[in-house]
């Protein structure tokens, strides 16, 4: 198997962050590179918030969190990351972003150097085939949040070699995470359940079944979910559920899958749930 010493984080949005955070802790040296325009300060300080507040509430030793946001280099430089042993991209859901993402890590890193995707219902596949080094492109997809969810999806696309999986695996189980390993198919597991869950929970919502609150309520005592349906979407952030329907839809054709009318409105009007402070709910 490979050895993995330093992990390049690519993306520091909510899942990026929780990522470094998650290899940071369990002694990994990180590499967190701000994709997009900007300065990484920002990310660093809502990466620390989090950490203050475990430690406020007694979860963690100050000397630990010390430690863990020491063993962060954050930098919007990419090439920063052309030593590490294991890359993992969590930058915008979009494939030719992503495509060009791996062109240019294929270029800096070592030819063994283990690229992976965090991608939700994107091609794995699509990403390796621009790829000269094709055994060593996977999937490694983590929840949200990061920290707290145990499973990791990793996901074998159609040339990755069984070592590389073996690597992840034990990656995985270093870092605390349950790993299941899924061939590359549209949403994995997870989000090809998921996602057809939340769209019939819109559709009911339509037809007037319930309201918001009663089809919440009903999925938390009814089938022990720790968030309903309407809770999930926001949370997960619209723009998302409905670029994950699209993206499930175009594979399967199916309108059981096509993201439903109120979803589309209100990521037209710019709710798109908690991260906005208005989804189905109002969180202002
Ligand atoms: N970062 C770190 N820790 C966090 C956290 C975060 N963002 N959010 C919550 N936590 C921790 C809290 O500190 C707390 O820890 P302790 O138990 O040690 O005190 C624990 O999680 C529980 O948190 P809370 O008490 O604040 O709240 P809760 O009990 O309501 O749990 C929740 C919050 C963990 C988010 C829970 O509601 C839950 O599991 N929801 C479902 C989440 C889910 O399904 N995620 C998958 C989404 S799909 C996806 O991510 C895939 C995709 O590709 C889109």
């Amino acid at each position: 198997m490979m050895e993995i010493r330093t992990v390049g984080i690519i993306g520091t949005g909510t899942m990026g962050l929780g990522i470094a955070q998650v290899c940071a802790q369990s002694g990994f040296n990180v590499i967190a590179v701000k994709a997009t325009p900007g300065s990484w300060e920002k990310a660093k300080a809502s990466l620390e918030g989090g950490l203050n507040k475990s430690v406020e509430r007694g979860k963690m030793a100050a000397a630990d969190r010390d430690a863990l946001v020491g063993r962060i280099t954050f930098t919007t430089d990419e090439r920063a990351v052309a030593d590490c042993d294991l890359i993992i991209e969590s930058i915008i859901e979009d494939l030719q972003t992503k495509k060009d993402l791996f062109r240019r890590l294929e270029a800096i890193c070592r030819p063994d150097t283990l690229l992976c995707t965090n991608t939700s219902t994107l091609s794995v596949t699509a990403m390796m085939a621009v790829c000269k080094h094709r055994s060593r492109v996977a999937g490694l997809h983590f929840f949200n949040p990061a920290p707290v969810m145990k499973l990791v999806e990793v996901i074998h696309a159609f040339e990755t070699s069984e070592e590389v999986i073996e690597t992840l695996d034990q990656f995985c189980k270093t870092i605390s995470k349950g790993p299941v390993i899924v061939q590359d198919t549209t949403g994995f597991i997870v989000n090809r359940l998921l996602t057809p869950y939340m769209l019939n929970a819109i559709r009911m919502l339509e037809r007037g079944t319930g309201t918001i609150e009663s089809i919440d309520q009903a999925m938390k005592t009814g089938a022990a979910h720790p968030m309903g349906p309407f809770e999930l979407a926001d949370y997960i952030g619209l723009d998302v559920v409905e670029a994950m329907a699209h993206n499930i839809f175009e594979d399967v054709r199916h309108e059981h899958h096509a993201p439903p009318h109120t979803l589309t409105r209100l990521v037209q009007l710019g709710y798109l749930g908690r991260k906005t402070g208005k989804g189905f709910y109002d969180y202002a």
